[in-house]
Protein backbone atom coordinates (compact mmCIF):
# COMPACT_ATOMS: atom_id res chain seq x y z
CA UNK A 1 0.00 0.00 0.00
CA UNK A 2 0.66 3.64 -0.85
CA UNK A 3 2.85 5.22 2.45
CA UNK A 4 2.05 8.36 1.01
CA UNK A 5 -2.21 7.77 2.31
CA UNK A 6 -2.33 7.55 6.17
CA UNK A 7 -4.42 5.04 7.81
CA UNK A 8 -7.08 5.71 10.48
CA UNK A 9 -6.86 3.43 13.56
CA UNK A 10 -9.21 2.85 16.28
CA UNK A 11 -10.18 1.22 19.31
CA UNK A 12 -12.19 0.62 22.15
CA UNK A 13 -10.45 -0.22 25.70
CA UNK A 14 -10.57 -3.83 25.64
CA UNK A 15 -7.59 -3.47 22.52
CA UNK A 16 -6.04 0.19 23.51
CA UNK A 17 -2.76 -1.89 24.49
CA UNK A 18 -2.76 -3.84 21.08
CA UNK A 19 -3.46 -0.34 18.89
CA UNK A 20 -0.64 1.52 20.00
CA UNK A 21 1.65 -1.38 19.47
CA UNK A 22 0.10 -1.50 16.04
CA UNK A 23 0.40 2.14 15.59
CA UNK A 24 3.63 1.56 16.67
CA UNK A 25 4.84 -0.72 14.35
CA UNK A 26 2.78 1.28 11.41
CA UNK A 27 4.57 4.58 11.80
CA UNK A 28 8.03 2.18 12.13
CA UNK A 29 7.71 1.18 8.85
CA UNK A 30 6.97 4.79 7.40
CA UNK A 31 3.57 4.83 7.61
CA UNK A 32 1.45 7.96 8.68
CA UNK A 33 -1.37 6.91 11.03
CA UNK A 34 -4.42 9.05 12.02
CA UNK A 35 -5.18 7.88 16.01
CA UNK A 36 -9.35 8.17 16.55
CA UNK A 37 -9.16 7.18 19.95
CA UNK A 38 -9.58 5.16 22.69
CA UNK A 39 -6.00 6.86 24.16
CA UNK A 40 -6.23 5.09 27.56
CA UNK A 41 -7.96 1.93 29.13
CA UNK A 42 -10.96 3.46 31.03
CA UNK A 43 -13.91 1.57 29.91
CA UNK A 44 -15.54 3.02 26.54
CA UNK A 45 -18.44 1.84 23.69
CA UNK A 46 -16.54 0.29 20.89
CA UNK A 47 -19.53 2.02 18.93
CA UNK A 48 -18.22 5.28 19.20
CA UNK A 49 -14.52 4.46 17.90
CA UNK A 50 -16.28 2.42 15.22
CA UNK A 51 -18.53 4.70 13.71
CA UNK A 52 -15.41 7.14 13.86
CA UNK A 53 -13.15 5.31 11.92
CA UNK A 54 -15.88 3.94 9.46
CA UNK A 55 -17.26 7.04 8.54
CA UNK A 56 -14.21 8.45 7.68
CA UNK A 57 -13.77 5.50 5.11
CA UNK A 58 -17.57 5.99 3.90
CA UNK A 59 -16.81 9.48 2.88
CA UNK A 60 -13.27 8.94 1.80
CA UNK A 61 -11.31 10.97 3.49
CA UNK A 62 -9.26 7.88 3.91
CA UNK A 63 -8.98 4.91 1.81
CA UNK A 64 -7.71 2.20 4.69
CA UNK A 65 -8.54 1.97 8.35
CA UNK A 66 -7.87 -0.41 11.45
CA UNK A 67 -10.27 -1.46 13.83
CA UNK A 68 -10.27 -3.35 17.28
CA UNK A 69 -12.29 -4.26 20.02
CA UNK A 70 -12.03 -7.25 22.74
CA UNK A 71 -12.98 -9.94 19.95
CA UNK A 72 -13.81 -7.86 16.66
CA UNK A 73 -16.69 -8.88 16.75
CA UNK A 74 -18.56 -5.34 17.80
CA UNK A 75 -16.32 -3.18 15.72
CA UNK A 76 -17.34 -5.53 12.52
CA UNK A 77 -20.79 -5.08 12.98
CA UNK A 78 -20.98 -1.29 13.58
CA UNK A 79 -18.32 -0.32 10.77
CA UNK A 80 -20.20 -2.71 7.77
CA UNK A 81 -23.38 -0.74 8.18
CA UNK A 82 -21.70 2.14 6.46
CA UNK A 83 -21.74 2.32 2.92
CA UNK A 84 -18.82 1.98 0.75
CA UNK A 85 -16.90 0.23 3.95
CA UNK A 86 -15.86 -3.53 3.73
CA UNK A 87 -14.87 -4.72 7.19
CA UNK A 88 -12.95 -7.78 7.38
CA UNK A 89 -12.76 -9.13 10.81
CA UNK A 90 -9.39 -12.03 10.45
CA UNK A 91 -7.51 -13.66 12.80
CA UNK A 92 -5.74 -15.70 9.99
CA UNK A 93 -3.26 -15.04 7.32
CA UNK A 94 -5.72 -17.03 4.41
CA UNK A 95 -8.51 -14.67 5.58
CA UNK A 96 -6.75 -11.45 5.29
CA UNK A 97 -5.23 -12.09 1.83
CA UNK A 98 -8.56 -12.98 0.70
CA UNK A 99 -10.25 -9.91 1.94
CA UNK A 100 -7.93 -7.82 0.10
CA UNK A 101 -7.78 -10.16 -3.10
CA UNK A 102 -11.55 -10.77 -3.53
CA UNK A 103 -13.13 -8.32 -1.21
CA UNK A 104 -10.91 -4.96 -1.50
CA UNK A 105 -11.29 -4.88 2.40
CA UNK A 106 -10.95 -1.32 3.95
CA UNK A 107 -11.25 -2.09 7.14
CA UNK A 108 -8.87 -4.54 8.94
CA UNK A 109 -10.86 -5.67 12.43
CA UNK A 110 -8.84 -7.43 15.02
CA UNK A 111 -9.84 -8.83 17.94
CA UNK A 112 -7.57 -7.74 20.96
CA UNK A 113 -8.23 -10.42 23.50
CA UNK A 114 -7.40 -13.02 20.58
CA UNK A 115 -4.31 -12.19 18.49
CA UNK A 116 -0.80 -12.07 19.59
CA UNK A 117 1.04 -9.17 18.61
CA UNK A 118 3.34 -10.69 16.43
CA UNK A 119 -0.08 -12.38 14.91
CA UNK A 120 -1.58 -9.07 14.94
CA UNK A 121 1.61 -7.73 13.03
CA UNK A 122 1.57 -10.21 10.35
CA UNK A 123 -1.92 -9.81 9.78
CA UNK A 124 -1.41 -6.20 9.42
CA UNK A 125 1.24 -6.37 7.50
CA UNK A 126 -0.31 -8.97 4.79
CA UNK A 127 -3.27 -6.83 4.64
CA UNK A 128 -1.29 -4.11 3.64
CA UNK A 129 1.00 -5.94 0.88
CA UNK A 130 -1.45 -7.74 -0.70
CA UNK A 131 -4.04 -5.49 -3.76
CA UNK A 132 -7.64 -6.35 -5.14
CA UNK A 133 -7.37 -8.54 -7.97
CA UNK A 134 -10.53 -6.29 -9.53
CA UNK A 135 -12.32 -7.99 -12.63
CA UNK A 136 -15.65 -10.10 -11.65
CA UNK A 137 -14.81 -8.94 -8.06
CA UNK A 138 -14.75 -5.16 -9.02
CA UNK A 139 -18.79 -5.71 -10.23
CA UNK A 140 -19.47 -7.79 -7.01
CA UNK A 141 -18.12 -5.35 -4.43
CA UNK A 142 -19.73 -2.54 -6.55
CA UNK A 143 -23.13 -4.02 -6.12
CA UNK A 144 -23.01 -4.69 -2.30
CA UNK A 145 -23.63 -0.68 -2.12
CA UNK A 146 -25.97 -0.36 -5.20
C1 LIG B 1 -15.70 -4.78 25.70
O1 LIG B 1 -15.79 -5.40 26.93
C2 LIG B 1 -16.09 -5.72 24.59
O2 LIG B 1 -17.46 -5.96 24.63
C3 LIG B 1 -15.68 -5.16 23.25
O3 LIG B 1 -14.34 -4.90 23.25
C4 LIG B 1 -15.92 -6.03 22.03
O4 LIG B 1 -15.34 -7.28 22.17
C5 LIG B 1 -17.28 -6.04 21.50
O5 LIG B 1 -17.60 -6.69 20.50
Amino acid sequence: MDKEKPIIIGSDHAAFELKEKIKGYLLGKGFQVEDAGTHSIASVSYVDYGKKVAEAISQGRFSRGILLCGTGLGMSMVANRFRNVRAALCSDIFSVKMSRIHNDSNILVLGGRILGDILAFELVQTWLDTGFEGGRHLERIQSMDA
